[in-house]
């Protein structure tokens, strides 16, 4: 039989998104509640791997204090990291080269030798795959599903996916007018990495005339048909959306970075191509926008706090019930849990028979297809 769960960490790893705090705050006062300690590792795994780089040695005690007044803060007061994974965590030779190693049974070895009986791993594909990895070697782990890009199975959405869109949707608002007083075409470039749903739930939100996402290859001719077809109708102005992991039917992504070890490829630019290739094919003035990590900022929206909130809940109620392995997860607006293995090293792209594009379609959206 298992010990009961008396003092658990907490880690967030990944790029950043509304509503971690909120998360922390959840699980803390929770698990508090039931008389369990809780500890905050620093950056990712980061403050296990390198605990002299920090003042409190990496690992610290998250008291009733430390997570006051925090629900409505963006970021996440442990810090995150999108590089190091512990899978294959580069590491230098003595020979200067890099190889990659698994440095997971590090993070097992920490949790036996400071007692720490749980882990609660907020994070997206990256940090599930990983938190999955540490529960098949035994750690006793329940995930939280985090990502603005919303590309997790298994989940009806992420936390900080709201905020993203509720932010990008106000940008295109603010767009409309000022691409009408100058007649042009204004190219929005949104993150979202190989799903488009930010770049659609914002699109069809904010009146998007063309909106052009990762799982419909595009074809450029065809949004500036749609450009010329408005102008016909005395509508001079277009707003494009482009999701930063869409391509055009016959060519590739646009990458800022190739892949190197330890780090994961940079989508972006595919805004600028778009924007040049539109103003030569209409001879229409055109600009871009990019939205970048405007999207991971700012104060959760109501929905992602409420989201976040009963995730770092549930999180520690799973604990209790003895759960492992399993991510918390919505679904017909309840909280259930979902094994980490049904998660891990999937993605989950934009249905395209679904009626989110379908409304796209009959509103009159290009999609460049
Ligand atoms: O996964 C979240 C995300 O913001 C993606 O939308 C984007 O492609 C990526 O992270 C950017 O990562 P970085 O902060 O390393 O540039």
């Amino acid at each position: 039989m298992m010990n009961p769960t008396r003092r658990i960490a907490i880690c967030t790893g990944g790029g950043d998104a509304p509503g971690l705090n909120a998360v922390i705050r959840a699980a803390v006062i929770s698990a508090m509640d039931r008389g369990w300690e809780c500890y905050g590792i620093r950056e990712g795994f980061n403050g296990i791997f390198f605990p002299e780089r920090y003042a409190d040695g990496g690992v610290f005690r998250l008291t009733r204090d430390r997570v006051r007044g925090i629900t409505h803060l963006g970021g996440t007061i442990l810090g995150t990291t999108n590089r190091g994974n512990p899978l294959c965590f580069p590491l230098k030779m003595p020979d200067g080269t890099v190889r990659e190693v698994d440095r997971t049974d590090e993070i097992l070895e920490f949790f036996a030798k400071r007692e720490l009986d749980a882990l609660i791993s907020i994070g997206g594909d990256g940090s599930l795959t990983i938190a999955n990895a540490l529960a098949q070697k035994g750690l006793r782990v329940v995930g939280v599903p985090k990502t603005i890009d919303n590309d997790l199975d298994k989940t009806f959405t992420t936390f900080g996916f709201d905020t993203a869109v509720a932010f990008a949707t106000e940008c295109l608002d603010r767009l409309h007018s000022t691409a009408e007083s100058h007649q042009r075409v204004m190219v929005v470039e949104m993150m979202g990495r190989y799903a488009g749903w930010i770049a659609l739930h914002a699109g069809i939100s904010g009146s998007a005339h063309s909106i052009l996402i990762p799982e419909i290859p595009f074809d450029l001719d065809k949004v500036a048909a749609k450009v010329r077809a408005r102008d016909r109708q005395g509508r001079m102005y277009s707003l494009v959306v482009v999701a930063e992991g869409a391509k055009p039917k016959d060519g590739q992504r646009n990458l800022l970075a190739a892949a190197e070890i330890g780090h994961q490829e940079r989508l972006g630019g595919i805004g600028e191509l778009v924007a040049k290739g539109l103003q030569a094919r209409t001879g229409k003035d055109s600009r871009v926008v990019v939205l970048g990590h405007l999207l991971r900022g700012g104060s959760p929206t109501t929905f992602d706090r409420l989201a976040a909130l009963r995730f770092g809940a549930a999180a520690v109620r799973a604990l209790e019930e003895g759960q492992s392995g399993i991510m918390v997860a919505l679904a017909n607006s309840c909280v259930n849990y979902v094994p980490l293995e049904e998660v891990a090293g999937r993605m989950r792209c934009v249905p395209l028979d679904g009626d989110t594009m379908q409304t796209g379609r009959d509103l009159g959206i290009c999609f460049g297809d």
